[in-house]
C-alpha cells in the first residue's frame, strides 16, 4: 500500500511547533521530509507511526538502537532497575558490572569514565588531553563530527561564512574554534607537519568517517596517525561514537588493531538509552582525580548502565558482529544492484551494519565526494522509501540492527528499486542524478 499522507503525523508536527523550539528536540531531525514523522512504538526492526502505518527502520534513532526496538533484554533490563529508583547520586553495582563490560571490549584499556552524550564524552576526553599535555590547540579532520559543542563544531560542515575559524553555528564561540586545526583526512604530511609546528594537545578522528560517506581510513594511516602523535607526545583520540560496538564488538580499535590513547564511546553502548563513555590507561584517566573536572548529575545512572550490561550481553555473544556484517553486504549489494538497474550513477559504501549511498556520484572515498552527492534527489527518494515503508535517514546513511533479517533486507531491496523507478519522472525532467 502507498502512503500518501500522514494525517496524524501532520497534526502532531503542526502541534508540536507550537510548543517545542523548532518543533524537533535535535536539529537535524527537522530535515526529514516530507515532515518529521511521529511514532508510537517500535518492536523489532519495525516502527509504527501514528496514522498505524509500519516500517522497516534503518534510522535506528540516528544509531543507538542496535537491538531493534523493545529487545527482551533491554526491556527486563530497564523495567528491572528502574523500580528500585531511577538513581542514587552515589555508588551502585553497574556502575563496574557495565565498565568491566566496556572493557572486555576494550582491553588494552583499564579505564572508563560514562557520560551520557557523545558531545560530553568527546568533550572530557579533550579535557583530559588538554590536562595531561599543558598544550591547548587539537587537529581534527574535514567532514568528522565530534558534537554540537564549541571545541569541535568546526570544519564539519563548510561552516558559517561569516566565522573566521571555520564556526558551523550562531553563537559559537570564535575563542574555542581558533584552537582547531582541521586538516584533511587521510594526509599524513599535513599531520605531521601541524604536530611538528603547533602546540597540539590531541588529534582526534573518526577512525572510519561514518558522519561523511562511512569511508575507511586510507591504508596506513591510523598507524601513520598513532606514530606521529607518538613522537610529539599528543593524545591520540579515537571518536568511536559510531563505530563502537558496531562494526565489531571493540568497535574500529578491534576491527585495525591501532591502539588510541582514548576512545569515545555512545549510540550503540546501551541499546538506546542515553550513555556515553571514554575509555583509555589509568595514567589518562585517573586525571579526573588530579584536576580534570568532569561531572554531571546524570552520569552512571543506573538505568542506563544496567541497559548497557544487557546490550553488551547480546552483543558480545558468538556471531554476532558476523551476522552485522552479512545483513550490511547484502543490503550494499542489493542497493548497488538497484542503481545499475535503473541506469543511475550512485556510490554504495559499507563497513559492518553501515551503509552509505550517494547519489549522483560514481565513488565516495573522500569528503569533498561526500559533499558532491545529489542531496536534493536523496530527499526524494526517502519520500517514495517512507511511503511505501522503509524509514532511512537524510544524507544517505542507514544503519541496521541484530532484529534485521535476511528478508527485510530483500524486501527493502525491492522497495528502494521501485523508489527509484518512482522519482525516474523527474531524473527525466532533466533534474541530475
Ligand atoms: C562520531 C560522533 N561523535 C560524537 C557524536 C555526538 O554524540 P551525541 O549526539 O550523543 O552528543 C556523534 C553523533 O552523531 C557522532 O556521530
Amino acid at each position: 500500500m502507498l502512503v500518501t499522507e500522514w494525517p496524524k503525523s501532520m497534526e502532531a508536527w503542526t502541534r508540536t511547533k507550537q510548543s517545542l523550539a523548532g518543533g524537533v528536540s535535535t536539529g537535524l531531525r527537522a530535515q526529514a521530509r516530507p515532515h518529521p514523522i511521529f511514532f508510537s512504538g517500535g518492536d523489532g526492526a519495525r516502527l509504527t507511526d501514528l496514522d498505524g502505518n509500519s516500517y522497516l527502520d534503518y534510522v535506528l534513532g540516528w544509531g543507538p538502537n542496535i537491538l531493534g526496538h523493545g529487545h527482551p533484554a533491554l526491556v527486563t533490563a530497564v523495567q528491572e532497575q528502574v523500580v528500585k529508583g531511577a538513581t542514587y547520586g552515589s555508588g551502585h553495582e553497574y556502575e563496574y558490572l557495565a565498565a568491566e563490560a566496556v572493557l572486555s571490549a576494550y582491553p588494552s584499556f583499564d579505564r572508563v569514565i560514562w557520560s551520557n552524550s557523545g558531545s560530553e564524552a568527546a568533550q572530557v576526553a579533550l579535557r583530559i588531553a588538554r590536562g595531561a599535555t599543558g598544550r591547548q590547540a587539537f587537529v581534527k579532520f574535514a567532514g568528522h563530527y565530534h558534537g554540537w559543542t564549541d571545541p569541535v563544531l568546526v570544519g564539519y560542515r563548510k561552516g558559517r561564512a561569516d566565522s573566521p575559524h571555520g564556526a558551523e553555528s550562531l553563537g559559537q564561540s570564535e575563542n574555542a574554534a581558533r584552537d582547531v586545526v582541521v586538516l584533511e583526512w587521510g594526509d599524513l604530511t599535513q599531520v605531521e607537519s601541524a604536530l611538528g609546528g603547533l602546540d597540539v594537545a590531541a588529534v582526534v578522528v573518526e577512525p572510519i568517517l561514518c558522519n561523511s560517506g562511512v569511508i575507511e581510513p586510507p591504508a596506513g594511516f591510523l598507524e601513520g596517525l598513532r606514530r606521529i602523535c607518538d613522537q610529539t607526545g599528543t593524545v591520540l583520540i579515537f571518536d568511536e561514537v559510531i563505530t563502537g560496538f558496531r562494526v565489531d564488538f571493540g568497535g574500529a580499535v578491534a576491527k585495525y588493531g591501532v591502539i588510541p590513547d582514548l576512545a569515545v564511546l555512545g549510540k550503540a553502548i546501551a541499546g538506546g538509552l542515553p550513555l556515553s563513555a571514554v575509555v583509555g590507561k589509568s595514567e589518562l584517566l585517573d586525571l579526573t582525580q588530579r584536576g580534570v573536572v568532569h561531572a554531571g548529575t546524570y552520569n552512571g545512572n543506573p538505568i542506563v548502565l544496567s541497559a548497557a550490561l544487557a546490550t553488551l550481553g547480546v552483543l558480545g555473544q558468538a556471531g554476532t558482529y558476523e551476522r552485522l556484517d552479512a545483513l550490511g553486504q547484502r543490503l550494499a549489494a542489493g542497493i548497488r544492484d538497484q542503481l545499475e538497474r535503473h541506469g543511475i550513477v550512485g556510490a554504495v559504501n559499507q563497513v559492518g551494519p553501515v551503509v552509505q549511498c550517494g547519489l549522483g556520484v560514481p565513488a565516495i572515498q573522500n569528503f569533498s565526494q561526500f559533499m558532491a552527492a545529489d542531496s536534493a534527489t536523496y530527499d526524494l527518494l526517502l519520500v517514495e522509501l517512507l511511503r511505501r515503508g522503509v524509514f532511512a535517514l537524510p544524507g544517505g546513511r542507514w544503519y541496521l540492527s541484530t532484529e534485521h533479517t535476511e528478508r527485510d533486507i530483500d524486501a527493502t531491496v525491492e522497495i528502494f528499486g521501485e523508489a527509484l523507478a518512482a522519482i525516474a519522472p523527474i531524473k527525466n525532467k532533466g533534474q541530475q542524478i
